[in-house]
């Protein structure tokens, strides 16, 4: 630890949830932060877009500043802490003005580095700087330090978990509340876990942005967002959350990333997980990773992954580790190292898979699906059939044995043609994890 009497000094960008937040913990913290830093965290400057909101936090004692550049360009500070959010704009433009000024930059932004991780990466490097993101990654739990520090004596070989809290909330309360998708939603953004415009959150977008960060530090690959297959939960019915439960799985939206062998998978869908799974357990706005290293075995890390306390309690950790002038790099090794991969295409993958139909309930209707999964050489594990007699409909789902997802997928939609078959078909892995 570094004995320097010279504060550290920041400027914070973005006093919304998590900026103001940080004000906060390093305002209520300040001894016991200043103890283990060894030296001060002072906040030199702060801005936001409108200078008279009130924040709920006393930032009178900080210069404001209207300009981003010239915060990025202040010679008294150390440390820019981005909290603005987005992948363009303003807040990729002050990362790369602070980190062309040779200052350290903290950040919560995980779609700026999902889609610019690498470049700004070199960036830093070549200004003999840092970037910190602890916070980028669910909230308040510090998965980006386990990876690479405390896990850094392994392989990893997959990474798996629940990064989204609002998908897990929605999914939990639609369990248990038995209401559907768009009822808990709207609960979910009167609550304020969802946002107005929640398609980030239920598209799967911003796991997907976790997950690309994830699986860099976990692989020591290059970010690459683009490769990644993406699914959300706004399909999932009341019907799979039960078929789900009956089967002795719950729902969640999973985000993976494995090396098989050298090759590497990355994806973010909604999986069936087994009861009997840690992470099955995780409920509401929690998150969870699990991490399977070659000598540690399997590590399962849990909390709040939102939230102005849990995740400004991130940002300060970065601040913390930067005044104490720890330094590591961006993907955990120097960027001239992180590999540019190819990754798999999820439909590569063998799994167990669920499949949910609504037919017409009539007489040789199963046997032709059957006969279609058959044709594509997927077979069945275990089958649930519910007649309605009143409209002479029924509700099928099907559990197959490991296949390749191609067959599956393949059958599916023979499957789908059938006439008696009255549904887009459900379909969806299940991760034996
Ligand atoms: N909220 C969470 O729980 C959470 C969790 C993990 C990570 N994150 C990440 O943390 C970052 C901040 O999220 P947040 O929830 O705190 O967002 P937020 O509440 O919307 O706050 C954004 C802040 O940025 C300010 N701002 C917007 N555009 C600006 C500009 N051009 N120049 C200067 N300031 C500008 C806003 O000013 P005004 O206040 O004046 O409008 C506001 O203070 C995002 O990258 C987000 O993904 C958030």
């Amino acid at each position: 630890m570094t004995n320097n009497k010279t504060p550290f000094r920041i400027a914070i960008a973005g006093l919304g949830t998590v900026g103001a937040g940080v004000v906060k913990v390093l305002q209520d913290n300040h001894d016991v932060i200043k103890n283990r830093c060894g030296r001060d965290i002072e906040i030199i400057s702060v801005t936001a877009s409108n200078k008279t909101k009130d924040r709920g936090v006393d930032i009178s004692n900080y210069e404001w500043v209207d300009n981003l550049s010239s915060m990025a360009e202040d010679n008294r500070v150390d440390a820019v802490v981005e909290m603005i959010g987005g992948s363009e704009g303003d807040a990729k433009t002050l990362v790369e003005v602070a980190l062309k000024n040779g200052k350290h930059v903290v950040t919560a932004n995980k779609a700026l580095l999902a889609h610019h991780g690498f470049v700004l990466s070199q960036l830093a490097e070549s200004y003999g700087v840092s970037i910190a993101y602890e916070a980028s990654v669910a909230g308040g739990i510090p998965v980006i330090k386990a990876l690479r520090e405390g896990l850094a004596a392994n392989e990893i070989t997959n990474i798996y978990g629940i990064l989204n809290g609002t998908c897990n909330y929605i999914l939990t309360e639609m369990r248990e509340t038995e209401r559907n998708f768009d009822a808990v939603l709207k609960d979910a953004q009167e609550m304020g876990y969802a946002e107005a415009d929640p398609s980030f959150d239920v598209d799967g977008v911003d796991a997907a942005h976790k997950l690309v960060l994830l699986g860099a530090l976990a692989f020591g690959v290059q970010p690459d967002f683009e490769s990644l297959e993406i699914e959300g939960i706004s399909n999932l019915t009341m019907k799979d959350i039960n078929y789900a439960e009956e089967l002795g799985y719950r729902i969640k939206l999973i985000g993976m990333a494995q090396c098989d062998d050298g090759v590497f998978t990355q994806v973010v869908s909604p999986c069936f997980v087994s009861k009997k799974n840690a992470i099955s357990q995780v409920e509401g706005v929690f998150n969870a990773i699990m991490v399977e290293g070659d000598f540690v075995d399997k590590v399962m890390i849990q909390g709040r992954g939102a939230g102005a306390g849990p995740t400004a309690s991130s940002v300060v950790a970065d601040i913390i580790d930067l005044a104490r002038g720890e330094r590591v790099s961006t993907f955990g090794v120097p960027t001239e190292k992180l590999k540019a991969i190819e990754w798999r295409g999820v439909e590569t993958l063998n799994a167990k898979c669920y499949i949910h139909l609504h037919v017409k309930d009539v007489s040789g209707v199963i046997a032709d699906i059957t006969a279609c999964l058959k044709d594509k050489d997927v077979s069945i594990d275990s089958f649930i059939q519910r007649g309605h007699e009143e409209d002479g409909t029924a509700s099928v789902a099907i559990v197959t044995h490991k296949a390749s997802l191609v067959k599956v997928n393949n059958a599916v939609r023979v499957v789908e043609e059938l006439a008696t078959v009255l549904n887009k078909p459900t379909l969806v892995r299940i991760e034996d994890i």
